[in-house]
């Protein structure tokens, strides 16, 4: 890298950090995060109905769409990111969990596998409750209600 790109790529973080720092302290407008959190909650209604009327593929839809389910913009994640600091390890490891169980029970409902299926679901919804439990209502004091 030319010391000139690496002052340029300097001067962008800079400009991203100084700017995560302003908008943690005015900017009260849901984040994208929420929206992508809502639509999690939508495919665990659509799971829970796929599970009570046996319809597999509502299952296995809807589980994939929790599994690859998109991630805030750069702006917001390193937001995100820099307000986690030292638990990031942490939750990256409770996004996973949730990402994983997800996949795993869009595969079993694929598969019909319905042996494991009702254990996988509850396995999901228990990585929800732990990443809410252990970091919402702090994420939310920082992100919405400080001024
Ligand atoms: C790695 C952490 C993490 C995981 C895993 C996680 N969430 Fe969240 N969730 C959050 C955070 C942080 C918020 C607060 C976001 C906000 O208020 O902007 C939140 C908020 C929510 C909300 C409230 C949205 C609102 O309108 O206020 C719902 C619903 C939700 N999550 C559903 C889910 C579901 C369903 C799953 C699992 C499939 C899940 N979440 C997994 C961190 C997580």
């Amino acid at each position: 890298m030319t010391k000139l790109s690496l002052a340029k790529s300097l001067g962008f973080i800079a400009i991203a950090i100084s700017s995560c720092a302003t908008y943690a302290e005015t900017n009260e407008d849901p984040m994208v995060l929420r929206e992508i959190m809502q639509g999690m909650q939508l495919s665990m209604q659509q799971i829970e109905q796929g599970i009570a009327e046996k319809d597999w593929d509502l299952v296995s839809q809807n589980a994939f769409a929790i599994a690859d389910h998109p991630a805030p913009p750069l702006l917001e994640k390193l937001r995100i990111f820099a307000y986690i600091n030292t638990d990031l390890g942490e939750f990256k490891e409770l996004d996973k969990q949730t990402h994983g169980s997800a996949k795993e029970l869009a595969e079993l409902a694929l598969r019909e596998d319905k042996a494991q299926l009702q254990a996988t679901f509850t396995h999901l919804q228990e990585s929800c409750v732990q990443c809410h439990e252990e970091f919402r209502a702090e994420f939310q004091a920082y992100f919405y209600e400080q001024n």
